[in-house]
């Protein structure tokens, strides 16, 4: 494994179907790193298992056989709780349609994931702050997600400030 890389995946396998029933090998032994501050995208034709990779690195599938390493930690050993856990911490998911809640204000939705984990509010009030200054949606805060839209601000960056405020190192 590279000691710097914050995902690190070896050797992965993913066979759907049970053993003596009809079984696909949707992955065959994939290997790659991501470096911190990498933007990956991952292409592939219909059914080359890009959605099962990233349900396995989502740690919301299991493979089959091989290691998935994220921020230093093999996820394919975390059980119950833990993988709640790490999920809640460590992972962000941006949806196409960014599925925000629209009874909060953009403040309360990126604040979300911090205060689910017990942060003092004015921890998360330092970290949403700057989250936003970095994207340029201060003056949005306050407003709903109607309203979140700005001229300078992206569908992107608004779904991005949940998971950047949630592991602001990354
Ligand atoms: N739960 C499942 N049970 C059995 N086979 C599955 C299951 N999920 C996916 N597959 C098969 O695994 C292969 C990879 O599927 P996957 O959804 O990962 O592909 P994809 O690259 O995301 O495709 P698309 O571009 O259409 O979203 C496909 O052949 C699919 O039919
Ligand atoms: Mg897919």
């Amino acid at each position: 494994m590279n000691a710097n890389a914050v995902v690190s995946v070896r050797d992965l396998h993913k066979t759907y179907g049970k053993a003596g029933e009809k079984q696909y090998e949707a992955l065959k032994g994939i290997t790659f790193d991501v470096q911190p501050g990498e933007f990956v995208g991952i292409m592939g034709a219909s059914g080359s298992g890009k959605s099962t990779l990233l349900n396995i690195l989502a740690t919301l599938d299991q493979p089959t056989s091989g290691q998935v390493t994220i921020d230093q930690l093999d996820v394919t050993t975390l059980k119950g709780n833990q993988i709640a856990d790490f999920r809640a911490k460590k992972v962000g998911f941006i949806f196409q349609d960014f599925n925000l809640l629209e009874n909060l204000t953009n403040y309360e939705n990126i604040a979300l994931p911090l205060s689910l984990q017990n942060i003092a509010g004015t921890k998360i009030k330092t970290a949403v702050e700057k989250v936003a200054a970095q994207l340029t949606i201060t003056e949005t805060l306050s407003k709903y997600n109607g309203n979140f839209w700005g001229p300078k601000t992206t569908g992107g960056s608004s779904a991005g400030t949940r998971f950047k405020a949630g592991h602001p190192v990354w």
